[in-house]
């Protein structure tokens, strides 16, 4: 049993149109640290997804009649309750992904950012009033929502990317239908509760957890009413998503994977720059889409970066995310040890230098040891995909021109970060990586207030900030004559 002060928002019924959903068939979650078994929640089927969309197209019609203000008064009061049971919400996350507890509680306040960010902007979808191209016509751009929302969520965020889907299409007057990752539906289906609790109508958010993930995409893509798609997870499906939606040009909005390079030049503050990398790199185990993946260290400063790199990793206390101190859990998955696993023989079977970790970690099970590499070349698995697990590689360089050349050559474009401490070496890198993010002298990014999201295969359309609504709304022009 979980120590939890609302043992009800354990919920294992799938969330369907502001009712508990036994369904027919149910699947087990289990926590990664242990194998425990958590619950058995409800197997949603495409029906039901259907029935979802239903039920959501038909609340939808009401909830985007109602005013801005409205809408934000219920999602404050969403917010506030997430805020209020964040310790029971974290304690739920932690046990079914994994993620040391107070890593859990800042995603927990992190995905609570954006619900508070979005109720303010339901207030702010300001259209415009154009000068008419006639002395007669009035023109007018209206801004509405988008209609019915699918939103498909990893299992690395269970809370905040639903928060950052749900908050944004609420609040412009969507409706959401949610099929949160097999591994982790339970913090989505005690989010739900909540946002029922802070009085949002039925059938404008639910949660449908399955291990049917590409027949519930189909349905998505497939069912006219269905208007848009969010998806965070990995390009391959991705690409399948565009296919699917291709037929009914489905708005989409995506966030895949990244390759994120780090790049620590000569004149960089080495301390700040070790600290940046631990949490760019070791956030969550390594298991984030914007984790540093590729590490390059200008000549001079190499071997003392790789040095203190080094101590500073082999320190991080490897542990159940419920016990104190811990600072890597477990991986998710023995297919996510074993990729790790991959990354790290088929660099040091290519001349990379192993210079701490490296193999599984003695608690066993998902746990992996965090890893240093050195020598690291661009022939190498890990310079061009994603390891998704705690593996640092270093690579060497000596020019701006280099780094910048051999950072950008990837098909990714999410996240990136430089450490200088020049300003114009700065301006040159931040224009120069072709990212939609760039951190500089900082290893985290993440907040609700900017725009997240990638060019090239990491994907398309922005969560978070002004620009995050958008995606969930659409321009009307009006030509009034008058
Ligand atoms: C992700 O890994 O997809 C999200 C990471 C973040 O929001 O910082």
């Amino acid at each position: 049993m979980l120590p939890l002060s609302r043992p009800d928002l354990l919920l294992s019924d799938a969330f369907l149109a502001g009712r508990p959903h036994a369904g027919a068939e149910r699947f087990a979650v289990t926590n990664p640290a242990t194998g425990a078994l958590l619950a058995e929640v409800t197997d949603c089927t495409p029906e039901d997804a259907a029935q979802a969309i239903e039920a959501a197209t038909q609340a939808q019609r009401d909830w985007a009649r109602q005013t801005g203000k409205a809408r934000a008064a219920i999602l404050r009061r969403w917010h506030d309750l997430v805020i209020a049971h964040a310790d029971d919400l974290a304690t739920i996350l932690t046990a079914e992904m994994g993620k040391p507890l107070a890593e859990a509680k800042g995603e927990i306040l992190y995905g609570a950012g954006y619900i508070e960010f979005y109720a303010e902007e339901a207030k702010r979808l300001y259209g415009e009033t154009l000068p008419g191209h006639q002395s007669d016509k009035r023109l007018i751009v209206l801004r509405q929502p988008v209609g019915v929302v699918g939103a498909i969520t990893p299992w690395n965020f269970p809370n905040a990317m639903i928060a950052r889907k749900a908050a944004p299409a609420l609040a412009a007057g969507c409706a959401i239908v949610v099929k949160p990752a097999a591994e982790t539906p339970l913090s989505s289906l005690a989010l739900a509760l909540l946002a029922q609790e802070a009085g949002l109508p039925d059938g404008l958010l639910s949660v449908l957890p399955s291990t049917w993930a590409a027949s519930i995409g189909q349905e998505f893509c497939d069912n006219p009413r269905m208007r848009k798609i969010s998806f965070t997870g990995s390009t391959n499906v991705g690409r399948i998503l565009m296919r699917q939606g291709a037929a009914q040009i489905k708005k989409l909005s995506l966030e895949l994977g990244g390759n994120a390079p780090f790049i620590v030049f000569d004149d960089a503050d080495l301390d700040a720059a070790v600290e940046g990398c631990l949490l760019s790199k070791f956030r969550n185990a390594g298991q984030t889409c914007v984790c540093t993946n590729r590490i390059y260290v200008q000549d001079a400063v190499h071997d003392a970066f790789v040095a203190k790199l080094a101590a500073a990793v082999a320190a991080l206390p490897v542990g159940d995310g419920f016990a104190p101190g811990t600072a890597i859990g477990p991986l998710i998955s023995p297919a996510a040890v074993e990729k790790v696993r991959d990354h790290v023989s088929d660099a040091t079977a290519k001349g990379a230098t192993l210079v701490t970790g490296g193999a599984a970690h003695a608690l066993g099970g998902t746990y992996f040891q965090p890893t240093v590499l050195s020598g690291v070349t661009a022939e190498m698995a890990v310079a061009r995909e994603e390891t998704f697990g705690p593996l640092a590689p270093v690579f060497r360089f000596q020019t701006v021109d280099e780094v910048l050349a051999a950072a950008n050559d990837t098909d990714f474009g999410l996240a990136s970060y430089v450490y200088t401490g020049s300003l114009s070496r700065s301006w040159q890198v931040m224009e120069g990586l072709e990212y939609g993010m760039v951190g500089v002298n900082t290893g985290l990014i993440s907040t609700e207030l900017a725009p997240f999201g990638g060019i090239k295969q990491s994907g398309t359309g922005r969560e978070g900030g002004r620009q995050g609504i958008e995606d969930y709304l659409e321009l009307k022009y009006c030509c009034l004559s008058v």
